[in-house]
């Protein structure tokens, strides 16, 4: 492993030991927008933590040169990365390649060959709309690039059920499941994995983390800002397809799931699969729609949509551990702030003459601040015996102090470790629980920008005490 980073298998988590690091990393889609965005900077920082020495390849069809993709390397990095640093940067361009091609021209992928010399497994990044997944995937199991490779892909994994099953056949057709790396990026963060750490690393959580002592969980990922230039994108997806079935699901799933065994390398992912298939599938009065007012003039949207901008779900998990505890999720843009944060309530202590009801909780704050916190009620100081909220607080970071997720995922791909990857199973089980409620399942109601959606969605929350909304960090 290369100096200076350990990848999640490192530790506890490491139980393969057939596992050999990628000698190539080539990227299709590498003048897009991701790659602007993204994976530019995941490589610099990469670069600098030697966790990336071999050659990289970037695949597209824009009619560039490999001057141009440089060029705009740099303007990525400068715009997305926390600037250059020159050091990092001059090595990454020495080992960058390009070629410009047709994904569909077999002859892309016979200079891809050549490109790729001696390398013996390369990792095929698709930085690519997912329509052109298949052609690639074939081109890649035609021209012999697939053999002994690796292959990393974005969301969103389909649209719906039978699509993404149609997707896991494509890419099962050339790639074992094994070598298919399939990126959520909240599995990246810092404060995800953390779930795991905090719930397992520790005897005193497990004993009261079930129904007997869980009140409620909710989730809430609230973000300030519209579709952001996205508008496209945004309208043929929605919130559900965008975030609920993948980021807030898997969220659930590492708050919701049994013990890990850590005596083989599939625990976590089958544990994930099996929390998912004791959910439910959600029906339309599991749901309440918004779409926030003024998002049908945003670019790219067509002017009578119904996609929804906000949603907010009850789920249920049916299982010894969890059966009867309500778990609501609501997620929206242009919402009064950007956060996202887990609040596990716990039951009402007997002698509620010493507190309010609830007093006791889990707060996780998930992003962009990261805390876990412990509600209690103490002693009021004074004559006066009653009590006062307090919030003990177990973990702390600032903004800034953890590794930027597509890093920290594309170096475990890179390392062949796929701990923190969706597999194919756990995919279609998510899609599984949001299949009825997709399209326009419901009715769609307006709410303005700047508040938490629409009213409507108070009712999902009533048997939990209400919605609880994220607080500015000072
Ligand atoms: C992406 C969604 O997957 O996650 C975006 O497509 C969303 O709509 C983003 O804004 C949120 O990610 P983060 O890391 O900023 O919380």
């Amino acid at each position: 492993m290369a100096a200076g980073y350990q990848t999640s298998s490192a530790g506890q988590f490491k139980t393969s030991a057939d596992i050999v690091p990628s000698d190539a990393l080539v990227f299709f889609g590498a003048t897009g927008d991701l790659a602007y965005k993204k994976i530019f900077p995941a490589l610099q920082n990469m670069v600098r933590r030697d966790s990336l020495s071999v050659p990289v390849v970037g695949v597209a069809k824009s009619g560039w040169t490999l001057e141009q993709l440089r060029a705009r390397a740099r303007e990525s990095l400068s715009q997305h990365g926390g600037g250059v640093d020159e050091a990092a940067f001059g090595k990454l361009v020495q080992r960058l390649q390009y070629i410009d091609g047709d994904y569909q021209d077999p002859a892309t992928y016979q200079q891809l060959r050549k490109a790729l010399g001696d390398a013996k497994g390369p990792a095929h990044y698709l930085a690519i709309p997912p329509s052109l997944f298949g052609t690639v995937v074939e081109g890649l199991g035609r021209s012999g690039c697939a053999e002994n490779a690796r292959v990393i892909i974005e969301k969103p994994f389909g649209r719906d059920l039978a699509s993404a099953q149609a997707l896991n056949a494509t890419l099962g057709s050339v790639f074992p499941e094994n070598k298919i790396f399939r990126i959520d990026h909240y599995l990246g963060k810092e404060a995800v994995e953390n779930l795991l750490f905090f719930r397992f690393a520790n005897t005193f959580l497990e004993p009261i983390w079930n129904r007997n002592y869980v009140h409620s969980v909710q989730i809430t990922m609230a973000e300030k800002f519209g579709v952001a230039g996205r508008g496209k994108f945004y309208d043929e997806t929605g919130a559900i397809r965008d975030v609920v079935q993948n980021h807030l699901l898997q969220v659930l799933a590492f708050l919701a799931m049994e013990p890990l065994t850590l005596t083989y390398h599939e625990s976590l992912r089958d544990e994930v699969v099996k929390v998912l298939r004791m959910m439910p599938a959600l029906q339309p009065a599991d749901l309440v729609r918004g779409q926030f007012r003024g998002y049908l003039k945003e670019p790219g949207v067509s002017p009578n949509s119904h996609v929804e901008t906000f949603a907010a779900v009850r789920l249920r998990i049916d299982s010894w551990r969890w059966a009867g505890v309500p778990f609501v999720v609501r997620a929206g843009k242009c919402l009064p702030m950007t956060a996202t944060e887990v609040l596990v309530k716990l039951r009402q202590a007997p002698i509620s003459r010493l507190g309010p009801a609830q007093g006791n909780y889990l707060r996780f704050r998930l992003s962009p601040e990261v805390s876990i916190s412990l509600g209690a009620r103490v002693k009021r100081p004074g004559p006066q015996m009653v009590s006062m909220p307090a919030e003990l607080t177990a973990v702390k970071q600032d903004r800034g102090d953890d590794i930027d997720p597509y890093e920290r995922l594309l170096t475990d791909a890179m390392h062949g470790d796929a701990l923190l990857f969706v597999r194919s199973d756990a995919v279609e089980a998510a899609w599984a629980i949001v299949e009825p409620i997709l399209g326009n399942a419901t009715p769609l109601f307006d709410y303005e920008p700047g508040t938490w959606g629409p009213m409507e969605a108070d009712g999902l929350a009533t048997e939990i005490g209400g919605w609880h909304s994220p607080q500015a960090v000072s």
